[in-house]
């Protein structure tokens, strides 16, 4: 793409340069998050409060502001001539990220049963963290990452699909747990049972913890481990947050389930 980007930047040095500092803005960020989420709990689901704007349909909001995600990213793939795009490394990566991104922006959505309006706040942010990280993750995979001939098959990258793979799978499974705890109609909470919930309260958030890490240490860039830094920060805060609300709302909630860590935390 000879190219928007440059034109925008200047120079794809220039752009590269960008790239970092969005990487490094982004671990700034979850530093902010972190401190904020130490006083409020991200205000979506079951703490949503109409302090953070009118309600947005659930289905509607998870649709519209992961979309970003999808979309902005296969623009960027399709319109990039690098020669990143034929590289094997490059290729796998990308993959992982769109195998998420296609279930979370065109299938999640529309299972989601019962779940309560999004703040229009909470919306807003999700849709420009979607622009921003879709942006910073394939951008820089598309158009900038270089890997040694043979980095599929180093152990860092072996030990980083898998733990992705682990992780997407448990992320998925739990999701599906916890929908179908709903029958259609119903909009209340039960004690989630089966999979990884039999050991933490934050299964999901634990899939999806350990995928963005194991998609970090395959990618081996600051920009893959912002993310999963950004990615931890929310949803082990999520996590202690709900274990605390089932503690409190139910008296027979199991006492050996632990909040994200099965057996530690
Ligand atoms: N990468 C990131 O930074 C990031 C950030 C946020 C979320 N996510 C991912 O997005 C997905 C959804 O996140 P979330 O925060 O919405 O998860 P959540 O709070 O666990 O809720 C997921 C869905 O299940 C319902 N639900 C949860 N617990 C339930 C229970 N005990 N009984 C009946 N229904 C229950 C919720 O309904 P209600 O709406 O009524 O509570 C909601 O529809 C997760 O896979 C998460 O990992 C990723």
């Amino acid at each position: 793409m000879g190219d928007i980007f440059t034109a925008v930047f200047g120079s794809e040095a220039e752009e590269q340069y960008i790239l970092q500092c969005m990487s490094y803005i982004l671990i700034f960020m979850a530093g902010a998050t972190f401190l904020t989420l130490l006083f409020e709990n991200v205000p979506y689901g079951r703490y949503a409060t109409s302090k953070y704007g009118f309600p947005v349909n659930v289905k509607l909001a998870w649709f519209v502001q992961e979309l970003p995600a999808f979309v902005l990213p296969v623009f960027l793939v399709l319109k990039s001539s690098a020669a990143q795009l034929s590289e094997t490394a490059n290729r796998f990566l990308i993959a992982m990220y769109f195998c998420h991104y296609v279930h979370r922006s065109l299938v999640y959505p529309f299972l989601i049963r019962g779940g309560k309006p999004t703040p229009f706040f909470s919306f807003a942010l999700a849709f420009v963290f979607c622009i921003y990280n879709g942006y910073l993750q394939i951008r820089h995979l598309s158009h900038f990452a270089e890997y040694p001939k043979d980095w599929v098959r180093h152990p860092w990258f072996i030990a980083g699909f898998v733990l992705w793979l682990l992780g997407w799978l448990v992320n998925v499974h739990s999701d599906h747990i916890l929908r179908n705890l709903r029958k259609p109609g119903e909009t209340g909470y039960k004690i989630p049972v089966g999979g990884m919930f039999e050991y933490v309260s934050g299964a999901n958030f634990l899939g999806e913890i350990v995928e963005w890490s194991g998609f970090a240490l395959a990618a081996h860039s600051i920009h893959s481990a912002a993310f999963a830094i950004f990615t931890f920060v929310v949803l082990s805060s999520r996590a202690v947050a709900h274990h605390k609300w089932y503690l409190a709302k139910f008296e027979d909630y199991p006492k050996s389930r632990k909040a994200l860590i099965p057996f530690v935390f």
